[in-house]
């Protein structure tokens, strides 16, 4: 489905915009099986995630054994002084994560479908399998800035492989923090490894010490309802805060060839699914 023009742009620049990709009714699947996810979610369930002691060890343990379970993770921002929601749950939640294309029926399917696993291998992947899986809600007023960084980072394989699909479930624009980019930045040279040791010690190693593009310079790529973003692990990308009071809800997918070699210090260990 992918044309000569196209393959040769998300080679030229690691990043690649496909329009009206999926229906509106595809999308509209998506949203209504996270809600019933956060529906069902206790907030009181992992509320010892932003409590006062040990925010930052509770915090990682919850993250760090996500890799193959459904897990609500919250915004910074949703907690009053008193650890109280200052809204309703469905509005305090960043995202949830990791194995939703395992477990949940619905984002299974979709993550599976012949369509995705076309365009993946047309880009290049020859044998994709899924890492990982997160929706993200990127809530009206508190969505929180995603900094400067490369997918890679997290996914380091040898050779790097890792491709990323963004699927926006909800338009995507300027006011409510839509994905920026690199311009022609896919060759970026790694910066940054996230590593993981049998200790669950987590670093951020700097491999590479040029600095990220400033915000100005960034290629804004506002989507709509339907689209579909791919880029490589080496594209660097950031996400400004959501100002606006509309949401920008996105579903993403994290695919490495499984010719490659996934690092054992990756963070996420749990066993990929072939796509
Ligand atoms: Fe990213």
């Amino acid at each position: 489905m992918l044309n000569e023009q196209q393959k040769m742009s998300y080679h030229r620049d690691g990043c690649l915009v496909l329009e009206a990709c999926f229906s509106g009714t595809e999308m509209d699947r998506l949203k209504a099986a996270a809600a019933k996810i956060v529906d069902d979610f206790d907030p009181n369930s992992s509320r010892s995630v932003f409590s006062t002691q040990d925010q930052s060890l509770s915090r990682d343990d919850y993250f760090l054994s996500s890799g193959d379970k459904v897990r609500c993770f919250f915004e910074e921002d949703a907690f009053d002084d008193k650890s109280e929601l200052k809204q309703d749950k469905s509005l305090s939640i960043n995202k949830i994560g990791h194995a939703l294309h395992v477990l949940d029926p619905v984002f299974a399917a979709f993550s599976h479908s012949a369509k995705i696993k076309e365009i993946v291998q047309a880009l290049g992947t020859r044998q994709p399998q899924i890492h990982q899986s997160m929706y993200i809600f990127k809530q009206p007023k508190i969505g929180g800035v995603i900094r400067w960084h490369q997918d890679a980072t997290y996914f380091y394989t040898t050779p790097i492989s890792v491709i990323t699909l963004w699927f926006a479930v909800e338009d995507a624009t300027i006011q409510n923090g839509c994905i920026q980019v690199k311009k022609g930045g896919g060759e970026t040279p790694l910066k940054e490894q996230f590593t993981r040791d049998k200790n669950d010690n987590t670093a951020l190693r700097v491999l590479e010490n040029t600095p990220w593009p400033q915000d100005e310079e960034a290629l804004p790529l506002e989507v709509k309802k339907g689209s579909l973003i791919v880029f490589n692990g080496l594209l660097p990308h950031f996400s400004a805060p959501n100002i606006s009071d509309t949401s920008r809800h996105a579903y993403t997918l994290h695919i490495t060839c499984a010719s490659s070699a996934y690092a054992k210090e990756n963070w996420l260990q749990a066993a990929p699914s072939k796509l």
